[in-house]
């Protein structure tokens, strides 16, 4: 079971009060080291496919591995909505650093215009179609209507939605949107359900410890 915090564009919690948790943060680049010096499987949000270059406002793999950190996001919806992000870039983008070292949790997810409009497989099966398994790269499945929104996937529409992934592609898949620890019991205790990615409740200390610890009781 894996439990990761994004902590978005947010300063995030101190680091230290997290310290001994078993679970992943991925902090704005800014506090990445604060989170490697604390001890915690840190993970960047992005990651680009040039090791340098004239890319400005990117970050590369071996930057990241130079100060500590573990894995990177890719593709998250909040890339691809707003900043250009597509199925080629995110193959890119995963590629390079699994090639590096770094481990991945690439995203996918459908909107709910595309959810209302039947297209959730064909969404998923497009964003997959350019991923290839390897041991250190897992999914995310992460609704875009349930992101920050309060809308969560009932547990079997996250189970479905994960075994479809899983049947196009051999690897771990976290679910994301809106867990909280009233609803991660429920979500985690899915057979295909094999962590969380925790947006805005990462952010705070007590509610994150408490959906690890649920994670915890789940799997033991
Ligand atoms: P929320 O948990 O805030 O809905 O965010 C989910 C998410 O986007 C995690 O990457």
């Amino acid at each position: 079971m894996i439990i990761a915090g994004n902590w978005k564009m947010f300063r995030g919690p101190d680091p230290h009060a997290l310290a001994g948790l078993d679970a992943i943060v991925a902090p704005p680049f800014t506090r990445l080291r604060d989170c490697v010096d604390a001890g915690l499987t840190t993970y960047a949000q992005n990651v680009h496919w040039e090791a340098d270059g004239a890319y400005t406002g990117e970050i590369s793999a071996p930057m990241l591995l130079e100060l500590g950190v573990t894995g990177s996001l890719v593709g998250h919806s909040e890339r691809r909505l707003y900043f250009g992000e597509t199925d080629e870039t995110v193959a890119l983008r995963t590629r390079a650093a699994l090639d590096a070292g770094l481990r991945v949790i690439a995203c996918v997810g459908e909107t709910l215009a595309e959810r209302e409009a039947n297209e959730t497989e064909d969404v998923l099966r497009r964003q997959l179609s350019v991923l290839e398994p390897h041991p250190h790269l897992v999914l995310a499945y992460e609704p875009v209507w349930a992101i920050g929104t309060g809308l969560t996937a009932t547990p079997e529409m996250a189970q479905d939605a994960h075994a479809f992934i899983k049947s196009l592609l051999d690897a771990p898949v976290l679910y994301g949107g809106s867990v909280k620890p009233d609803n991660a019991a429920g979500l985690l205790a899915q057979p295909d359900v094999d962590g969380a990615l925790v947006g805005g409740a990462s952010l705070d200390v007590d509610s994150f410890k408490a959906i690890c610890q649920t994670a915890a009781r789940i799997r033991s």
